[in-house]
């Protein structure tokens, strides 16, 4: 049985853990207020807030509920837009209104529980954090400009919210209804069930895009809340990120952002915040894409992957080995992703991701690269080079990185790397852009790293 609070509903079901927590609200529910758009965490329609119990506090994400397992709601609180309307409107769904933001209103309920995620984040409280939280929400009438005036009077109401005791104020000012104060205590009182199955799901942003049906009805094991493939580290010169760590919680570590300043700039181009809060690393490292951003920008750290198997032995293999073809990974039946691991970056050390697409946001690479080196008295001590949609697997550049090794950082031996770097992939045309097109850009962006 999965227990969970929808709401201010108490949820026991027996349901598949694995089948679709849209069509759970909808249909079994009955609250129709959530949107089923796409289906594919495009559109932002379907969005809900999660709330997980942590040290007495709840915090909650936005989540695409049409690719989110009730396996992973299990012991937390769901909210939809029901779930925070009160008698009077609240102050995100007053400012849509007043400046004409919803229109014939499909998209409306998705972009209400996308600002309440940013109105009850602890991310600092700017016009591009609240814009960020509704980066995965489309809407077809408004164009937009109505919705980014509703969103400047919410950012300016938000700045009175006190940094403690933030969820009395919200009650008060009636962004939230009265009942998420006893949340914290009503999660605390529920067992989780431990769900097994062959398959494994983690944020399910892949299984579900890929196939829906197959896999809402499969016995899974859920990962996505697993605690002990949750950990970003640091130490002994190594930092370590557990299978289950999500883009968003790289995008905001501690770590990562004292190691890498610009990870924000980067990450914001991965997907949308919705799909940012759920989707794992493992997750992308397993799916394969030639076009992985994670993997990407992995492959450019030289991570090692740490699989684990079912009795417990722990086997390493480079990133850069992982890959054997398309969609084609050094993974045994019985072993999962436990983690990965690279070098803590010293003094010396450079690192720039790029990635372009036919959109900036929301939008998966034309091609991505990522590149990283360290530099003594301007010679080239290492350097780890990747790059996306350029062949059928993520590339690691070894011939290029072999000629720069030991060379001096100058213009001419940078063009000559240029030429090997192409001679190194064979992209295929396709509908995000020609051959020609996808080789010139590899080279402009491998000189784009060293303008960092
Ligand atoms: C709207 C949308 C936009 C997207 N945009 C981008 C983008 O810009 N860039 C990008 O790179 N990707 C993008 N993606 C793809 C996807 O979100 C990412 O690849 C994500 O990291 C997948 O992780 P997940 O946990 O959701 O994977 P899941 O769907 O849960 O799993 C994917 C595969 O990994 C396996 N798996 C998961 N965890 C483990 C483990 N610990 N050990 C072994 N196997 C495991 C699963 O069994 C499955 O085979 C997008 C997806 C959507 C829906
Ligand atoms: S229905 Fe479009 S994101 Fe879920
Ligand atoms: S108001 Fe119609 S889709 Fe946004």
């Amino acid at each position: 049985m999965i227990q969970f609070i929808l709401n201010n509903k108490l949820i026991k079901t027996e349901k598949k853990a694995s089948s679709i927590l849209l069509d759970f609200i909808r249909y079994d529910q009955h609250l129709k207020g959530t949107k089923s758009g796409c289906r594919e965490g495009d559109c932002g329609a379907c969005t809900v807030l999660v709330g997980t119990l942590e040290n007495g506090i709840v915090n909650y994400k936005s989540m695409a509920s049409c690719l989110t397992p009730l396996g992973n709601v299990a012991g937390k609180h769901v909210v939809t837009v029901e779930g925070i309307n009160g008698k009077d409107l609240t102050p995100i769904q007053k400012a849509l209104h007043e400046h004409s933001g919803t229109q014939c209103g499909f998209c409306t309920p998705g972009f209400v529980v996308s600002l309440t995620a940013h109105a009850m984040s602890k991310k600092e409280n700017t016009n591009e954090a609240a814009k960020l939280s509704i980066s995965g929400n489309i809407c077809r009438c408004t164009g937009y400009k109505s919705i980014e005036k509703s969103v400047d009077d919410i950012v300016d109401d938000l700045k009175e919210k006190p940094k403690t005791a933030s969820l009395n104020w919200m009650i008060e000012h009636n962004y939230l209804p009265k009942y998420f104060k006893d949340i914290s205590k009503r999660l605390s009182e529920i067992k989780t069930e431990k769900q097994k199955g062959k398959k494994i799901i983690g944020g399910g942003t892949d299984l579900y895009v890929q196939n829906p049906d197959e896999t809402s009805d499969t016995e899974a094991s859920f990962y996505l809340n697993k605690n002990e493939y949750k950990e970003i580290s640091e130490n002994n010169e190594i930092i370590t990120v557990g299978a289950s760590v999500t883009a968003n919680e790289i995008m905001y570590s501690k770590i990562f952002n004292k190691h890498f300043p610009k990870i924000k700039d980067w990450f914001k181009l991965i997907s949308s915040e919705q799909i940012r809060n759920v989707g794992t690393v493992a997750g992308n490292f397993v799916n394969a894409s030639p076009i992985g951003d994670l993997t990407i920008f992995f492959l450019a750290l030289n991570a090692e992957l740490n699989l684990k198997n079912s009795k417990g032995k722990v086997r390493k293999i480079a990133l850069k080995n992982f890959y054997k073809g398309y969609k084609t990974i050094d993974l045994q039946k019985d072993e999962i992703i436990e983690s990965l691991n690279f070098n803590i970056p010293k003094s010396n050390f450079k690192f720039n991701f790029e990635k372009v697409s036919k959109r900036t946001f929301l939008d998966i690479a034309t091609v991505n690269t990522a590149l990283s080196y360290t530099l003594a008295k301007n010679v080239i001590e290492d350097i780890h080079i990747s790059g996306g949609g350029l062949a059928a697997i993520p590339k690691y550049f070894d011939k290029t990185r072999n000629f720069l090794k030991g060379k001096e950082l100058n213009m001419s031996n940078l063009n000559d790397a240029s030429e090997i770097l192409i001679s190194e992939v064979s992209p295929i045309s396709d509908i995000r852009g020609s051959k020609e097109y996808k080789s010139l850009l590899l080279k402009q962006l491998f000189f784009a790293h060293f303008e960092i």
